[in-house]
């Protein structure tokens, strides 16, 4: 589904943040990107996603990644920022998870059915008809993923998806990757949330992959997850 050959990136001339990345996701397989901050990790996922630009490093599902292919990369790859508030185009809720779907050819009445569908998939059905300036961090998060879900993507993948989430939200969202039988790459200080979701993890330090591995065995090396500024997940620091 997504390849990555040798994939390095500066932001500045001779200062690389991604040194020689390499590696390969498969169809329905769901990764956990990790690594303290300022590893490297919503770099890798911008280049993944064609929002900054490489050359001839990055493919998904066969398809090089970059400017003209970009709208073919759009509809096969959604994608949840770090950072909501640059995701979002239309005024209220409702009217920016219906823009993508009446964008891509669906109907009114199919967009404003699939909206409802979806923001209450993720029980936020109150969000429609708020103003996206006058809601909350968390309910932003909520209203993005809602989005990203509505379009059904073939792979999704998401920076920091609970973050600023209350428990509850955070369980749902849980509970929605599990269930989504769509690739995901997900990124995350939550380790457990990590090992919740994800099968396999890719741990990155200063722009280099460190390990690529099963979940449950990287995330339970107490001395490697510490040797590159992490801890053991709390579920599993407890026993
Ligand atoms: N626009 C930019 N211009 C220059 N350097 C940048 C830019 N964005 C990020 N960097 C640098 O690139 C490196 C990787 O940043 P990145 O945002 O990918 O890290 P991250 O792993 O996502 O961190 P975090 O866990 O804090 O989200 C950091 O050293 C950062 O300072
Ligand atoms: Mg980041």
């Amino acid at each position: 589904m997504i390849e990555i050959r040798n994939l390095t990136y500066e932001y500045e001339p001779g200062k690389p943040v991604l040194k020689n990345i390499s590696f390969t996701v498969e169809d329905g397989e769901r990764v956990g990107l990790i690594g303290a901050n300022g590893a490297g990790k919503s770099t890798l996922m911008k280049l993944m996603l064609g929002l900054l630009e490489s050359t001839d490093a990055v493919f998904a599902d066969g398809v090089p990644v970059k400017k003209d292919t970009l709208p073919e990369i759009r509809r096969k790859l959604g994608f949840v920022l770090q950072n909501s508030d640059h995701q979002m185009f239309m005024p209220t809720v409702a009217q920016d998870i219906a823009f993508g779907l009446l964008n891509y050819g669906m109907g009114q009445t199919e967009a404003d059915r699939k909206t409802d569908e979806v923001l209450n998939q993720l029980h936020v059905s109150y969000l429609k008809d708020k103003y996206n300036h006058r809601i909350s961090g968390g309910e932003k998060r909520m209203a993005a993923i809602a989005a990203v879900l509505a379009m059904e993507p073939s792979a999704l993948l998401m920076d920091e998806p609970t973050s600023a989430l209350d428990p509850e939200n955070r369980r749902r969202i849980i509970q929605l990757i599990c269930s989504l039988p769509q690739t995901c790459i997900i990124t995350s200080h939550d380790l457990d949330m990590i090992l919740d979701t994800c099968s396999r993890v890719i741990l990155l330090d200063q722009g280099g992959i460190i390990k690529d591995g099963p979940a449950e065995t990287i995330l339970r090396d107490r001395e490697l997850l510490e040797a590159h500024h992490m801890e053991l997940p709390l579920s599993l620091s407890r026993r």
